[in-house]
């Protein structure tokens, strides 16, 4: 029902499972005698954060934050706001902010200096996807799952006017969809 809207499927279940993986076992690897708070960007990240938090062998803490930068649209307006914010002090706490996908950096090059101010001992990011043809803003990426072209994706979490999350693999939208 959903498929017939998406143009190309990008990455798989399976292929999506594998890269998760490596990522957890690269961040187990890295912050081995360390505790970690994991940070999903609402609504997006919601699955890569679940799945990805279960491979993650190390003591570590889940907590949640959402902001707002694209209203219904296929691109950024740089305003970026924060409409939840998260439930613990992050001060002298290493953070790992989990994220779906890194497009123009708006959301991220603001999201990570307010962080930044809070005073956690360490700030690195866990991109799931990346659009480095898209940056307006530049963000240092600690972790990234997979490159992409400039397409609009769908599907693991990421979404078109909120739909299309629940798809289990991430595809390319019909630009007929979002009249492109
Ligand atoms: P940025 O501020 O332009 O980097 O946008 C980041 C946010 O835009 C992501 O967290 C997504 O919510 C959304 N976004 C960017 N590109 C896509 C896409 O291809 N599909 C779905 N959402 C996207
Ligand atoms: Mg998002």
């Amino acid at each position: 029902m959903l498929e017939k809207d998406i143009q190309e499927v990008l990455f798989t279940e399976e292929q999506l499972a594998r890269r998760v993986g490596e990522l957890a076992h690269q961040i187990t690897q890295d912050y081995q005698g360390r505790e970690i708070v994991l940070i999903s960007v609402l609504r997006g990240s919601f699955v890569f954060m679940a799945d990805l938090c279960r491979r993650i062998d190390l003591p570590c803490t889940v907590d949640f934050m959402a902001v707002s930068s694209y209203g219904t649209g296929t691109s950024s307006s740089g305003q970026v706001q924060i409409t939840k914010d998260l439930s613990g002090n992050i001060e002298g706490k290493d953070i790992l902010v989990v994220e779906d996908i890194l497009d123009s950096g708006n959301t991220l090059s603001y999201l990570l200096r307010v962080l930044e101010q809070r005073g956690p001992a360490s700030v690195r990011l866990c991109t799931l996807l990346d659009k480095p043809d898209r940056r307006v803003k530049p963000v240092e990426v600690h972790y990234s799952g997979f490159t992409i072209p400039d397409a609009f994706v769908v599907g693991y979490g990421l979404d078109y006017a909120e739909h299309y999350r629940n798809l289990p693999y991430i595809g390319i939208l019909k630009p007929e969809v979002y009249g492109g």
